[in-house]
């Protein structure tokens, strides 16, 4: 079993799956295993462009993007993270070509029945955010049996958004706020920053610590926008097929050095 975040040493859980390579021992040593970010979010990009260097077709560069995906979801639930979301497809992906999209919900649907097993192994609670309704109903179904199967999980959660906007999230929370105000459940003067957060998708989430994006595009295409206010931002150009479990630790060991301010000044100069 996992050994919890807030333990000084290295999980042995974690350890043995990243094995004894230099590079392996150097960065779990690197890592203050009491201090861990409470959410990591990634923007998986590159999948096409890893296809495209390698003569292959976008669809290939996905199903390559599905081995990192289990790779990072393993290696944080082994680090003892509280909670791993992960971006698959946003409001703006079906844009893309039908052939596209189609292959995309499909290795979605592999990857739920593929993973479960392990998800049930290490404890991972799994559910989806987005307009979910918004989804082919075999994937909406999938989802939900993923959801129920792991509903017991104590361990990590592993969150996908799928048909997410960061955008169509606040407007879906302003509409629920409203319909409660209609309903009499809250007062308009109780809305406040707080409040607004039990409205989000993510509002039974920790707090979002670490935003990850691969292919070294420096933007946020519309993810998470309310929870990333003081999110650490760390980008690496590795294309996301070629994102491993070191990858994840290197984040870790990044995001850890950084000083959070909040608007402060820094604690030396107070
Ligand atoms: C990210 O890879 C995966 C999804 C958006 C589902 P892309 O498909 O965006 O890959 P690039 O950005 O074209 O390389
Ligand atoms: C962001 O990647 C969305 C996901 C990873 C699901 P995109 O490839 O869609 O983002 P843009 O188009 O480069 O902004
Ligand atoms: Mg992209």
């Amino acid at each position: 079993m996992n050994q919890s975040a807030g333990t000084t040493s290295a999980p042995s859980d974690l350890l043995e799956y990243i094995g004894s390579s230099d590079d392996a021992i150097k960065v779990a040593d690197r890592i203050d295993w009491a201090r861990l970010p409470r959410q990591i979010a990634v923007i998986m990009d590159g999948n096409g462009r890893w296809a495209n260097q390698r003569n292959l077709n976008r669809i290939e560069g996905h199903q390559a993007g599905i081995g990192a995906v289990r790779e990072v979801v393993e290696t944080a639930a082994r680090a003892g993270i509280g909670a791993l979301t992960l971006y698959a497809f946003s409001v703006e992906n079906w844009k893309r070509p039908q052939s596209e999209i189609d292959a995309l919900m499909e290795l979605l649907k592999q990857y739920l029945a593929r993973e479960l097993p392990t998800l049930l192994r290490h404890s991972i609670r799994f559910n989806a955010i987005g307009r979910l309704d918004g989804l082919p109903i075999n994937v909406q179904r999938d989802i939900e049996a993923a959801t129920k199967a792991t509903a017991h999980s104590t361990g990590m959660r592993f969150v996908i958004a799928l048909n997410y906007g960061g955008r169509s999230e606040i407007v879906d929370a302003l509409h629920h706020v409203l319909a409660d105000i209609g309903k009499g459940k809250i007062k308009a003067t109780e809305i406040d920053e707080q409040k607004l957060v039990e409205y989000l998708y993510t509002h039974d989430l920790p707090e979002l610590d670490l935003l990850i994006r691969t292919s070294g595009e420096l933007r946020i295409s519309n993810f998470l926008l309310y929870q990333i206010a003081y999110a650490e931002i760390w980008v690496t150009d590795k294309l996301w097929p070629d994102f491993g479990r070191l990858d994840l630790l290197r984040a870790i060991v990044d995001f850890q050095r950084r000083e959070r301010r909040y608007g402060n000044v820094d604690t030396d100069d107070a």
